[in-house]
């Protein structure tokens, strides 16, 4: 009698442990112990601006955010996009360094490894002068010597280089640098005529491109 008690019991508990492993969700939750510590195994990508959205994956992160933190360097992330056991979405935080700083992900107090990251930060490109910048050029490399009364173009002022010629129209595409025809002609990828300047020698690329940057700047007579 005690025995087929007993067995019934067992049965009844085996059940209830059966049943309960497939119910995960009322599961009650295991005794509380010190949390495996969080690990990051890949932050991707693995560098952007300030308010760029980072992926963080890794282990032991929680379930939810609680009262755990994602550290950008110095600096803790304030807007958390999604938080899973191995996955956190995160923007990075206002504030936080340019160049290489570390990431980690802090669960209970305990700090996860570092993962390298590079904050990028946004170079003000500075403004080209048409009269400091420009000009000087079409002086100094014997533009107006060719330019300044013949071959149809007039490169000695403001408003004649905006004028450009009656054979190919204007010469400078405001906003458009790379587009506009003195560029090409001053890189040699016009599709007429020869390399500017005729003859050589021809502008390094960096000073070509600080002509197609003013115009992009919207070739202002500044
Ligand atoms: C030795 C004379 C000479 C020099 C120096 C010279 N050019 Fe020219 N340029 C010409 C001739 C000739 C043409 C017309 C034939 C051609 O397009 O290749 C021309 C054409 C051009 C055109 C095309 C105009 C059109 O028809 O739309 C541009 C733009 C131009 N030159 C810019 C420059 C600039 C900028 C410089 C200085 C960096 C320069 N050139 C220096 C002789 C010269």
């Amino acid at each position: 009698m005690t025995k087929t008690f007993l067995r019934s019991v067992l049965t009844l508990l085996l059940v209830a442990g059966l049943n309960s492993c497939s119910d995960m969700g009322t599961d009650p939750k295991p005794p509380v112990q010190t949390p495996n510590a969080p690990a990051v195994t890949q932050v991707f990508p693995d560098s952007g601006f300030v308010g760029d959205t980072v992926f963080i994956h890794g282990t032991n992160f929680g379930t939810a955010q609680g009262s755990s933190t994602v550290q950008f360097g110095s600096v803790a992330a304030a807007e958390i996009l999604a938080w899973q056991d191995t996955a956190i979405t995160v923007k990075i935080p206002d504030g936080a360094a340019s160049g290489a700083i570390s990431i980690t992900v802090t669960v209970g107090g305990s700090e996860s490894n570092s993962a390298a990251f590079t904050v990028r930060s946004v170079v003000p490109v500075a403004t080209i002068s048409f009269a400091a910048d420009v000009e000087p050029l079409f002086v100094s490399y014997g533009c107006t010597s060719c330019h300044g009364g013949t071959n149809n173009l007039f490169v000695d002022s403001y408003a004649h280089l905006m004028a450009g010629t009656s054979l190919h129209g204007p010469v400078v595409t405001p906003g458009n640098g790379e587009g506009s025809v003195i560029i090409q002609k001053l890189r040699g990828t016009a599709s007429f005529g020869v390399r500017m300047p005729q003859g050589g020698p021809y502008l390094p690329d960096s000073l070509i491109s600080k002509i197609s940057t003013w115009i992009t700047q919207g070739a202002h007579n500044n």
